[in-house]
């Protein structure tokens, strides 16, 4: 098939290059420097054989990159819309960037036979679509086709997901829809556009609450002297339950949990409905950093002038991508409260935050300084010196934000380099003779 896609991002240029690989020649769309860059072989993205995959699909004719999306989308058989749907300050979608591409295919007059909209979108926005470009005499089917993938593993959720949802009404479109997948070994679901809009915000809102319940269970386990890795890993093997986004730590990140949560919220409001489950999650996964730093400067009393050592920038590990990073709303926080920050992140650079230093190592981060954090799980930061770690820092106090460190490591540090660590969900640990006043 020939696909023309609007929006070369996150999700755009994996589905692109994806489809590609899947035989289809794919023209994806974007602004200007995006696809020059993408022209020049360069990637913002940093995403796993995402590289290799833009390359030979490129070099095979298979892969094209445009910047005129009326131009781009003569004669293809569909148009897959993949731009961006943040969240406005008033918590509504911004469909702006819809909205946009919408009045291009106006004031064309044309669009190719099948819309397929990519994009997380509210309820009902594929029947307005589909009604308006009607409306304008264009004869085009409008489908809802959301993507589930995670960053960090996009090209393989891609390639291997665990469903395909098609909300699209007429055969036609179903047949297409089948079409583009075909080679991907998946289950299918077909449903109405409307039930298929609210199966993508459901289930980030389902991902979202594990995640906030995990840590939500975590504040009882630290008032208990419980380990809420123990807790979770009983709780995770019931099948009814799974393991998945059970880990506590310093809560999830990253452009689609927070802003499809208050989207979601927002579609409640409309109807009246207000959705205390979600309010409730969300209020959780603020409270996270706040949270852990209270611990911290509990233990410095005064704050101001410390240094702190940061492992981690992207919201997650294996990409690059900081929106919505806990990491941003830390540094926030230092910035209140006078304390330096100094952070290091194996792919995150050239991040320029007032209030930060960016490093080239992690032994940087922790020398001279008053406190580290691990903020996102790399698996490098398990591997680290930690004896080395902690023996340049200037206070030996670690808070461990994902809890990766071994409880062997932890015991060798706690025995032989008197730290305090300070993990989620479990007791404070530190040598017998350390006193925590000292630390202040
Ligand atoms: N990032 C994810 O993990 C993920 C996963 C599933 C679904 N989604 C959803 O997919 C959609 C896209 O997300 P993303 O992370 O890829 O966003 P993104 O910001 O990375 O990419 C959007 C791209 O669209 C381009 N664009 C916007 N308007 C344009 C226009 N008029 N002409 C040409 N290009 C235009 C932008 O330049 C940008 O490159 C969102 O609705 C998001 O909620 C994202």
């Amino acid at each position: 098939m020939r696909i023309t896609i609007i929006g070369a991002g996150y999700v755009g240029l994996v589905a692109a290059v994806c489809l590609a690989k899947l035989g289809h020649i794919v023209t994806a769309v974007d602004r200007e420097h995006v696809v020059q860059d993408l022209q020049d072989n360069h990637l913002s993205i940093w995403e796993s054989n995402l590289f290799d995959m833009l390359v030979i699909s490129r070099s095979e004719g298979k892969l094209l990159f445009a910047t005129d999306l009326i131009q781009a989308s003569a004669g293809a058989d569909a148009l897959m819309i993949a731009v961006g749907t943040p969240t406005r300050e008033d918590g509504q979608s911004d469909l702006s960037q819809v909205e946009h591409v919408a009045a291009q295919l106006f004031a064309a007059g044309s669009c190719p036979p099948l819309v397929i909209m990519k994009s997380t979108v509210p309820v009902g926005t594929c029947d307005k679509l589909e009604q308006s470009l009607q409306a304008a005499g264009i004869r085009t089917e409008v489908a809802f086709n959301p993507e589930f993938l995670r960053q960090g593993s996009a090209v393989k959720d891609f390639m291997h997901p665990d469903r395909i949802v098609f909300g699209c009404h007429s055969r036609q479109a179903e047949a297409k829809l089948r079409q583009l997948y075909h080679g991907i070994d998946a289950p299918i679901q077909v449903c109405d556009r409307r039930s298929a809009e609210l199966i993508k915000y459901a289930s980030n809102a389902f991902l979202a609450m594990k995640i906030s319940f995990a840590n939500m269970i975590s504040d009882v386990c630290e008032g208990y002297e419980a380990d809420i890795r123990q807790v979770m890993e009983g709780v995770g093997a019931d099948r009814r339950i799974g393991p998945h986004f059970l880990q506590a730590g310093l809560g999830y990140g990253g452009s689609c949990f927070s802003k499809d949560l208050q989207s979601l919220l927002t579609s409640g409001k409309a109807i009246g409905r207000s959705l205390p489950l979600l309010e409730a999650t969300a209020q959780i996964n603020e409270e996270r950093i706040p949270q852990m730093m209270d611990k911290l400067i509990a233990l410095w009393g005064n704050p101001r002038g410390k240094r702190l050592g940061v492992l981690g920038i992207s919201f997650k590990p294996q990409t690059n991508d900081v929106r919505d990073a806990p990491f941003l709303t830390l540094v926030q926080l230092c910035h209140l409260y006078g304390i330096d920050v100094q952070a290091y992140d194996p792919v995150v650079q050239h991040l320029s935050m007032k209030g930060v230093t960016q490093v080239d190592s992690a032994f940087e981060v922790s020398a001279g300084a008053d406190a580290v954090i691990i903020l996102t799980e790399w698996p490098q930061f398990i591997e680290l010196n930690w004896v080395l770690m902690v023996q340049l820092m200037n206070q030996r106090i670690l808070l461990d934000g994902r809890n990766i460190l071994s409880d062997a490591m932890i015991a060798r540090l706690i025995t032989q380099e008197d730290v305090v660590y300070i993990p989620v969900g479990r007791p404070v640990v530190h040598s017998e003779e350390h006193d925590l006043e000292q630390a202040r």
